[in-house]
């Protein structure tokens, strides 16, 4: 299902929220076609899993081969592990931040990303797409550690990676939340393991307030539309406690399980290690 966040003459957002198969394995995941002017760049295209579908679809709106860039928030598989695939069908050049910039090449075949990788350094910067800018936003430990997100000043979409992500089906996805109550708990468990800390989340709260979002746009499940609803995004996320906040030496001691390889789940050990 494609959908789209913000057209006018010049400039297009779409989302694509149900590509990858929904089979329980693998997490919902959303990728973005942004245009300008007849310039085109696709933001996090993902991995094999969407690669053959996000191909074939955004067909219909840009031509593939003529992507001038593929857009990573950060090196995740699900950001960018059809790299290898993206640099063979199309002459895009990766952008992504400086400290994943060597490591992107093992996605690819050897030779695939020469001359063709754009690494931000961690202050970010504005990319010019089209006739208009997309600025790369500084986002780091949320929850990569170099990590950022992507500010469109003509459609006011602030696309940003996992942070706001909520875990539910492609079909839900597509249908941005007005109201976060009874939204917080489908984002709370998820945030509270993969955001890295509080401080991080209060820091990029201040930057963020300096914009004027229209939606801010996760790449797992649903936007945030709308004035309320993303001053009560805010809210939330600068109080909340996470990744290293909650962990103490509870969490580092010596594994008092074994993993059970035939059913997948961890069963007491019954006999001392060692
Ligand atoms: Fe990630
Ligand atoms: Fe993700």
């Amino acid at each position: 299902m494609s959908i789209e966040l913000f057209r006018n003459d010049n400039h297009a957002v779409l989302m694509f929220t149900d590509l990858v198969e929904e089979d329980g394995q693998a997490v919902q995941s959303n990728q973005f076609l942004i245009v300008d002017h007849g310039v085109g760049a696709i933001i996090d295209p993902g991995g094999n899993l969407a690669y053959n579908e996000l191909f074939v679809t955004i067909s219909r709106f840009f031509p593939p081969q003529s992507l001038s860039y593929l857009i990573a928030s950060h090196a995740d598989p699900d950001i960018i592990a059809a790299l290898d695939r993206w640099m063979t069908s199309t002459r895009a050049k990766l952008v992504i931040s400086r400290i994943w910039e060597r490591f992107a090449p093992h996605f690819t075949k050897a030779g695939k990303t020469e001359g063709r990788v754009i690494g931000v350094p961690d202050a970010g910067g504005c990319l010019q797409l089209g006739e208009n800018e997309l600025w790369l936003l500084p986002a780091h430990f949320m929850h990569s550690e170099g990590n950022f997100h992507f500010w469109d000043p003509v459609s006011r979409i602030l696309f940003t990676g996992d942070l706001g992500v909520s875990l539910m089906s492609g079909a839900e996805a597509a249908r941005p939340v007005t109201d976060l109550s009874g939204h917080i708990a489908r984002m709370e468990g998820f945030h509270r393991r993969y955001m890295v800390s509080n401080k991080i989340l209060r820091l990029w709260v201040r930057m963020a307030r300096q914009l004027p979002i229209r939606m801010i746009v996760p790449q797992h499940g649903a936007p945030i539309e709308g004035k309320h609803a993303i001053h009560d995004f805010f809210e939330w996320i600068e109080n909340l406690m996470c990744g290293v906040d909650l962990f103490d030496d509870r969490a580092y001691q010596l594994p008092t399980g074994v993993v059970d390889g035939q059913q997948n789940r961890v069963k007491p050990l019954l006999r001392a290690v060692g």
